[in-house]
């Protein structure tokens, strides 16, 4: 047996729990891993409060769609990972069946590689989604060049850091927006070229006074709701904008300054095609060794602290990811 953690209602953070679960042997394309440690995403807590895209199958739902740990066991026919090798889990398709809140983990050989950058369990769990978040979007949806100007809302998050470190690294200007004032100067040592304080700020008129009057070449948006129409605003004639995420779980209106691109992502697109996943891998490994791309850990938790982790996730105070240790 070994620990998971499940909820068997919608709810608060109170709902997690931790029961013993039997450690099955992986079937064939199956790895099993071994979790060290494991990011906690908005979308945990989405699924957890019943406003994921799918609901939850009760009871017994298991949450969590990132993790680093160790291969355990490799099931028949699986190639190119061994028992002992550190891996990071790049995709969890139906986390409330086969969530990495546990010990262990059985998932699909495909969704299980080699850690990038030679990281240690906690900077690892911190890493993949965020990244292959910010890249997918940037990269391969909005096709980020040198020189744009690129708007991140919610800049604070773990997508969010990792966004301002991808734009850097390509050369391209990031443009952090965050709500109060309290996070400002940290983002910029964190590399936003410029930070809007919405509180403060006019979005749209700081971005097109940044832009000499164009607006950004991409939005990156991880809030939508209600006030999207007017965030595409900041867009430049032609931009591009693309939603990874609804913090502002109101619903949100159609932007109407066209000619405008706006795109609903998911970073599975890209998570569970092996050539998009290789991609990104390289793109790490090559940013995390050259110390160009660093992910930023809010903080850390234990296992039995799971649902504290979810109030501080909750809690909107983070810069950056939300670990919790096993
Ligand atoms: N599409 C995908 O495949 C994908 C994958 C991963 C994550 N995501 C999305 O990316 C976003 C960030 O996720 P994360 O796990 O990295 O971080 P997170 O913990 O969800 O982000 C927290 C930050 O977002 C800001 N925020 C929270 N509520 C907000 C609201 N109502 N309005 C505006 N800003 C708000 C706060 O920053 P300030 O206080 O500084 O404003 C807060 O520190 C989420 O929307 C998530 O769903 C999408």
């Amino acid at each position: 047996m070994a620990r998971a953690v499940v909820f068997d209602q919608i709810g608060g953070p109170e709902v997690l729990k931790v029961i013993d679960v039997p450690v099955t042997d992986p079937g064939p394309g199956q790895v099993r891993v071994k979790v060290e440690a494991f990011g906690v995403n908005r979308a945990d807590q989405m699924m957890r409060s019943g406003v994921y895209a799918y609901l939850p199958q009760l009871p017994h739902a298991r949450l969590g769609i990132e993790a680093a740990g160790l291969v355990d066991a490799v099931g028949d026919g699986v190639n190119g990972l061994s028992p002992g090798q550190e891996v990071v889990v790049t995709a969890v398709p139906r986390m409330d069946l086969d969530g990495t809140y546990a010990e262990y983990v059985n998932l699909p050989a495909s969704t299980v590689i080699p850690r990038p950058g030679g990281q240690d369990a906690v900077d690892a769990a911190a890493t993949w989604i965020a990244y292959a978040t910010a890249y997918g979007t940037l990269v391969e949806k909005a096709g980020m060049r040198p020189g744009d100007h690129v708007l991140i809302t919610a800049a604070s998050s773990a997508v969010g850091l990792a966004a301002i470190q991808l734009a850097n690294r390509i050369g391209a200007i990031p443009i952090a927006a965050t709500r109060g004032p309290g996070k400002k100067e940290t983002l910029l040592k964190a590399g936003a070229r410029h930070v809007v304080v919405t509180s403060e700020q006019d979005t749209v008129d700081t971005v097109l006074g940044l832009t000499g009057g164009a607006g950004a070449d991409i939005i990156l948006d991880s809030v939508a709701g209600p006030g999207l129409p007017d965030l595409a605003k900041a867009a430049r004639h032609s931009g591009t904008v693309v939603l990874t995420g609804w913090l502002d779980t109101r619903p949100a209106l159609l932007p109407m300054n066209w000619p405008l691109t706006v795109i609903g992502y998911v970073n599975f697109e890209h998570t569970l095609d092996p050539a998009a996943v290789a991609r990104i891998a390289a793109f790490l490994d090559s940013g995390l060794r050259s110390g160009a791309l660093s992910p930023a850990v809010s903080k850390v938790f234990t296992f039995d602290e799971v649902a504290d982790a979810h109030r501080y996730l909750e809690s909107g105070s983070q810069l950056g990811k939300v670990v919790v240790t096993v």
